[in-house]
């Protein structure tokens, strides 16, 4: 586990950015927070990352959002309408998982039991201007968590 502290909408966007250079195509992020917490912020810095030109904005009359341009493809959904997992499967949206593509989930506390083993999953929590990143993921995408934290110039904590 690895947290964090940014302070600024423009810092989270950062350490997005510099963790997209180090995603694999079929990796999961998985993101837990509140209204507001900067879930598509986040979203917006990994997009421009991988290269896209696109302003992401979160899906709204769609669960998911597909962006192309960059050096995988962006998969960005928002599960927050949905009832729960088997609303999820019903639509076939796990196929997404298997695309070769980055996966983005906003609320995913909604499907956490569909989500692939390997995902990194990220708690965002705050007010004002501070967010306290939490993050698990396995061994390599933590030391990538870190490595973009530190070029953000975030506030890890011990
Ligand atoms: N350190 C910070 N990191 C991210 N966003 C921040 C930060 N400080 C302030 N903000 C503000 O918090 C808001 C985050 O909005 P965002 O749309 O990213 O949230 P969200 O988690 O996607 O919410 P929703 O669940 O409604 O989709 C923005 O208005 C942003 O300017
Ligand atoms: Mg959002």
């Amino acid at each position: 586990m690895i947290k964090f502290k940014t302070t600024s909408p423009e810092q989270t966007e950062k350490f997005g950015y510099e963790l997209a250079k180090s995603l694999c195509a079929g990796d999961v992020i998985a993101l837990t927070g509140d209204l507001g917490a900067g879930k598509t912020c986040l979203t917006r810095g990994i997009s421009n990352g991988l290269g896209s030109s696109s302003y992401v904005s979160s899906p709204t009359f769609t669960i998911v959002n597909e962006y192309e341009g960059g050096r995988l493809m962006l998969f960005h959904f928002d599960t927050y309408r949905l009832s729960g997992p088997d609303d999820f499967l019903m639509s076939g949206l796990d196929e997404y998982f298997f695309r070769g593509g980055v996966c983005v989930i906003e609320w995913s506390d909604i499907i956490d039991e569909l989500l692939p083993e390997d995902s990194i999953r990220m708690t965002i929590t705050g007010d004002g201007n501070n967010r306290l990143f939490v993050c698990e993921s396995g061994e390599k995408h933590i030391s990538y968590i870190e490595e973009a934290a530190k070029k953000a110039e975030a506030e890890i904590e011990e």
